[in-house]
């Protein structure tokens, strides 16, 4: 064995004391004992997968002024995030395959972390050229960020057919634009009357609606306490949920920093999407990591730029409500690494025989508080300044030692998902 990595391991649901057995970066034994090459013991620290952040804006290329992958990744990474897909709406668009390939070597030269990109879906687009190199294709119907929209999912019919047709996901922001006012607004509660609950129902109801065979449909973002009964849907849908949703509501004092799309609804919203985690009604947690630089955020509310900054936030602030009793660990893990890697086909995300071995060194006893100058995002703020988080205290990608108490000791080297899942 090369490595062997001891601790109280999440393994099968459960916690024990066990030896992780590491080969060429991969899990290749689990058990009681384990002899190896280096062995690193963490005692009665906790072992877990590191996270999936399967919904990220990295800016890179054409807004780097706000984040690139190099600093992006690096946020992640300290984040306890060792896998990112990144989202379509950059400039250029990602709808070419061009386009793809040429974000797939700037996020090979800069990542330290692995990642997948999003193909943005518009008409015509050509489907199975991007689908070659893709971890999924994205949706945006109604304007958000970028210029992505497709008003109409009639307009799109052959387009996810293709998808469909390939097996990648359909990441979809679902909110309507047809119920979408456009009034000035001067605060989060006119964001939240130009974009209300009906906005985004409607989007998923239509979605629904679709009858495309074997399409994949993930619905990011949900936001609206109206959204949960339609999401029982027979599983043909999988869900996503964002830290912001359900810790910040319209009510916050932070004004445009708040600006997020789909917006912080009420207060009632976030603690029933909260309850729903609880039960387990969402796949996935995703930051949707949205940096904008503070410059732009103090614009005048109407004109600031919607999203705010999350992937290095994220499990920390979730491992925190584990420590306070908020969660359940197992919650977490499903959420944040199992279901994320079983849905986009990413073999990571769970400590057992043939994933990779991405792991994450936390101790549930230590808790800081975030501090927006100790974070590596450009953007340099965060929503989430004073909150106590737990950080973790070690990070391996592939059996490497990429972060060690807060500092980067690892090898800038991250790899392209759907490469690495071709190869098995
Ligand atoms: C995202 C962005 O800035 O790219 N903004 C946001 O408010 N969430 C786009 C998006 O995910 O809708
Ligand atoms: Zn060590
Ligand atoms: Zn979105
Ligand atoms: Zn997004």
């Amino acid at each position: 064995m090369d490595l062997v990595v001891k601790g109280r391991c999440y393994y099968e649901g459960n916690l024990a004391q066990l030896c992780i057995g590491i080969e060429d970066g991969r899990i290749s034994r689990i058990a009681t004992n384990l002899d190896g090459d280096t062995v690193h013991d963490y005692g009665s620290r906790l072992i877990l997968p590191a996270a999936i952040d399967s919904h990220v804006h990295m800016r890179d290329p054409g807004a780097t002024h706000k984040e690139d992958f190099a600093t992006g990744s690096l946020a992640a990474l300290h984040g306890g995030v060792t896998c990112v897909l990144d989202m379509p709406n950059t400039d250029p668009p990602t709808i070419t395959p061009d386009a793809l390939k040429e974000k797939t070597v700037t996020a090979a030269s800069k990542s330290v972390v692995d990642f997948g990109l999003f193909a943005g879906v518009q008409p015509g687009v050509d489907i199975e050229g991007l689908a070659a190199g893709a971890v999924g294709f994205k949706l945006y119907m109604a304007g958000t960020m970028g210029d992505l929209l497709v008003p109409s999912l009639g307009s799109v019919e052959a387009e996810l057919r293709a998808i469909a047709a390939s097996g990648k996901v359909l990441a979809a922001h679902a909110e309507d634009e047809c119920l979408r006012r456009k009034d000035p607004e001067s605060g989060l509660e006119d964001h939240l009357r130009n974009r209300g609950n009906d906005c985004e129902t409607s989007a998923v109801r239509k979605l629904r609606e679709l009858r495309i065979e074997g399409l994949r449909t993930h619905v990011c973002h949900v936001s609206a306490m109206d959204t949960l009964p339609l999401l029982s849907n027979g599983g043909r849908m999988t869900t996503e949920v964002t830290p912001h949703h359900l810790l910040l509501d319209k009510d916050s004092k932070l004004g445009a920093f708040a600006k997020v799309n789909p917006p912080l609804r009420k207060r009632e919203d976030r603690q029933a999407l909260f309850k729903a985690l609880k039960e387990g009604r969402f796949d996935t947690m995703a930051s949707d990591h949205a940096p904008h630089t503070v410059e732009e955020k103090e614009e005048d509310f109407d004109y600031a730029p919607c999203g705010m900054p999350g992937v290095e936030t994220m499990v920390p602030i979730m491992l925190q409500l584990v420590r306070e009793r908020h969660l359940a660990l197992s919650s977490l893990v499903s959420r944040l690494c199992e279901r994320p890697g079983e849905l986009f086909g990413i073999p990571k995300g769970r400590i057992g025989r043939g994933y990779d071995a991405d792991l994450m060194v936390v101790d549930l006893t230590v808790s800081t508080d975030i501090k927006a100058d100790r974070l590596h995002s450009k953007c340099a703020w965060t929503p989430y300044d004073g909150l106590s988080a737990i950080f973790p205290k070690v990070v391996f990608l592939r059996g490497e030692v990429m972060t060690e108490d807060g500092s980067l000791v690892g090898e800038r080297a991250g790899r392209d998902v759907v490469d690495i899942a071709a190869a098995r």
